[in-house]
């Protein structure tokens, strides 16, 4: 029997009592999806998964998407991306920052992503998670004039980080090859989504992927963003989760922004990511 815990007054669910893996009944991903809608971010604890078993668990969410970073692909299931700062035989076993500024994932695909999820299997250091931000909550809180002016905008995304764009640093979109670099292309979201499950509104991806917003110049539409970014990272809506080994963690793309910590070399730290997508595209 799953129970739930809310993890703070901002977002965030623990549920306990659910295997996650291929035998996860239809209760149980109710209940899951329920507790997504509702919190935006759910904890599972206590899993031991396989990559078949995590994959065929991500698979009732929608359909996962390989990442474009391919190197990093777990060799048994491309649909895993490893995060990890660990080396095996002089080269790194995964993606070393998994995206340190506030984003939303995939939300430089025209298909965007419904939800992350990660398993942590080898936590070593306290007190560094990833940092969630709920876009719902700081949309209601807006004045009604502001709502109605940003209501019809459109924003234009392309793969990076719009505020460091410097290959040689550490807080830049995980850098592309020229090949991973041609798959990529602009794309357009709304500035504020209405939830496919749930139909509330929330400001989408107003950090990271967005560099500008339709009709307006770019420094324009920049500010705009900035302003709405810093309005929606206040810490009423923020929470950071840090992970114990065995967690599995959802949560939700269309809702919130989240940032990753940049992790301490000396600590090993690996986690599985698949990334399942939305049903279509947002527009
Ligand atoms: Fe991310």
């Amino acid at each position: 029997m799953a129970s739930i815990r809310t993890l703070s007054s901002a977002l965030g669910c623990a549920v306990s009592g659910i295997a996650v893996g291929e035998e996860t009944s239809g209760a149980d991903l109710q209940a899951v999806e329920a507790a997504l809608d509702e919190h935006c971010v759910v904890v599972l604890p206590g899993q031991t998964l396989t990559p078949q078993g995590f994959v065929s668990f991500a698979r009732r969410f929608g359909r996962p998407e390989p990442h474009v970073i391919d190197q990093y692909h777990h060799p048994a299931a491309a649909d895993i991306l490893i995060l990890s700062n660990q080396q095996h035989a002089g080269r790194n076993i995964g993606l070393l920052d998994g995206g340190s500024y506030f984003h939303s994932d995939y939300a430089y695909l025209d298909v965007p992503s419904r939800c992350t999820m990660l398993y942590a299997i080898q936590i070593t250091q306290e007190g560094v998670g990833t940092t969630f931000a709920n876009l719902r909550a700081a949309y209601d809180d807006l004045p009604a004039a502001t709502k109605a002016r940003i209501d019809p905008l459109v924003c234009r995304h392309h793969y990076g980080n719009r505020d460091d764009l410097d290959e040689t640093s550490r807080t830049v979109a995980s850098v592309l090859s020229d090949d991973q670099k041609k798959k990529m292309s602009w794309v357009r979201h709304p500035l504020v989504r209405k939830h496919p499950r749930t139909g509330r509104k929330a400001l989408y991806a107003v950090s990271g992927s967005s560099f500008g917003i339709e009709g307006m110049d770019d420094k324009e539409g920049v500010a705009l963003l900035d302003d709405l970014k810093r309005h929606a990272t206040q810490p009423q809506y923020l929470h950071r989760y840090d992970y114990q080994v065995g967690d599995v963690v959802i949560w939700d793309n269309c809702s919130l922004l989240h940032a990753a910590p940049l992790t301490d070399m000396t600590k090993p730290r690996t986690l599985w990511r698949i990334t399942v997508k939305d049903k279509g595209p947002t527009l």
